[in-house]
């Protein structure tokens, strides 16, 4: 399996742990029969319980008496993420770490080093996440989704931006499949959720002048997240502050990597428009909004006019020119 090569990743055998107690569940299986049902030291079974608590799965008793499971565990680990995978093309190589300091780091890496197409890097929490425009991604361990996906599309460099568009739609679909909420996407990467930001999405790159070696798309999405640290809290929301609720985690990410596949293999066959027409359709920043868009020390005001054939944004100004914005923040203006 992929996940066991890779310096950090998680051992596989921790997901037969897991495995165990779900077959098991309420029955408490002693530390001496895991040890020999998954062919580790208890020693090791200790350190792995350990390691489970610390990311909130609910492992009770002690290695005389048995652990036991007090209820399923909300953790995204490859073996059970790939039960919900069946034949799916990114349910073949995934890397699950506990903690990295950047999936999107790690995907790059991998994608210099030759690795396919479809290969999923997981963590439970991001020491280093990134952000769009250098700014970082709050990563606090096992309440969101920090996934990202390695893809090898024969595109142009140009096209790749698009991809960053068809996961946002990708997310909305998977979120409002599992949820009844209704979000919005906010031009280039935002996912938006009564105003404030749910997700993001960072697409970096590796490409000759009219080809791309690979791209990878990191996407994050607030889950359940109880709240965040004082910078953000006026500007960012999780699933489960919206709905009062937790959401498995496992399940929405799977979701989200079905719905992400036949977007990618509908794009790949039809192009761009497969993507502005739907993500036209889904934002409200697309067409009419007013905006403020924001590019270093430049900033002007106008009304949004619709997606150029290659996904950019274009603004009306308020003095009556259409401008394409290639980079920059969009923010809504009142
Ligand atoms: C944004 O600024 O809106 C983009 C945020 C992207 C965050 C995700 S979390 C998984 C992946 N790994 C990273 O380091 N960043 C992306």
């Amino acid at each position: 399996m992929a996940s066991t090569s890779l310096p950090g990743t998680t051992d596989k055998r921790l997901a037969s742990l897991l495995t165990l107690f779900a077959n098991n569940a309420t029955i408490a299986i002693s530390g001496a029969r895991i040890a020999r049902e998954i062919g580790v030291s208890r020693s090791t079974v200790w350190r792995w319980i350990e390691q489970l608590r610390e990311v909130g799965v609910r492992v009770k008793g002690r290695p005389h008496t048995g652990y036991f499971l007090e209820r399923v565990p909300d953790i995204l680990a490859p073996e059970l993420l790939r039960a919900q995978l069946k034949g799916s093309l990114f349910g073949k190589r995934i890397y699950h770490f506990f903690k990295t300091d950047s999936t999107n780091r790690v995907a790059m890496e991998l994608g210099y080093a030759g690795e396919p197409e479809g290969a999923v890097i997981l963590a439970e929490e991001q020491s280093a996440g990134r952000g769009r425009a250098g700014r970082t991604w709050h990563s606090e361990r096992a309440a969101g989704i920090y996934a990202t996906l390695l893809l090898r599309p024969k595109i142009s460099p140009v096209q790749a931006p698009l991809l960053t568009m068809m996961a946002g739609l990708s997310a909305h679909a998977a979120i409002q499949a599992q949820t009844a909420l209704k979000l919005d996407l906010k031009w280039p990467n935002d996912l938006v959720l009564n105003g404030k930001k749910l997700g993001g999405i960072l697409t970096e790159m590796y490409a000759d002048t009219s080809l791309v070696r690979f791209v990878i798309v990191g996407i994050g999405i607030n889950v359940n997240q109880e709240k965040f640290p004082a910078e953000l809290s006026g500007i960012a929301t999780s699933l489960r502050a919206e709905t009062g609720r937790n959401l498995s985690r496992l399940e929405l990410l799977a979701r989200l990597l079905r719905e992400f596949e036949t977007d990618y293999n509908r794009f790949l066959r039809e192009g761009a428009k497969s993507v502005t027409d739907r993500f036209t359709r889904a934002s409200s920043y697309a067409v009419g909004k007013k905006v403020r868009v924001t590019n270093g020390s430049e900033s002007f005001t106008g009304v949004t006019a619709g997606l150029a054939p290659e996904g950019l944004l274009q603004v009306e100004r308020d003095d009556g020119k259409v401008v394409t914005v290639i980079a920059g923040d969009v923010t809504e203006a009142r």
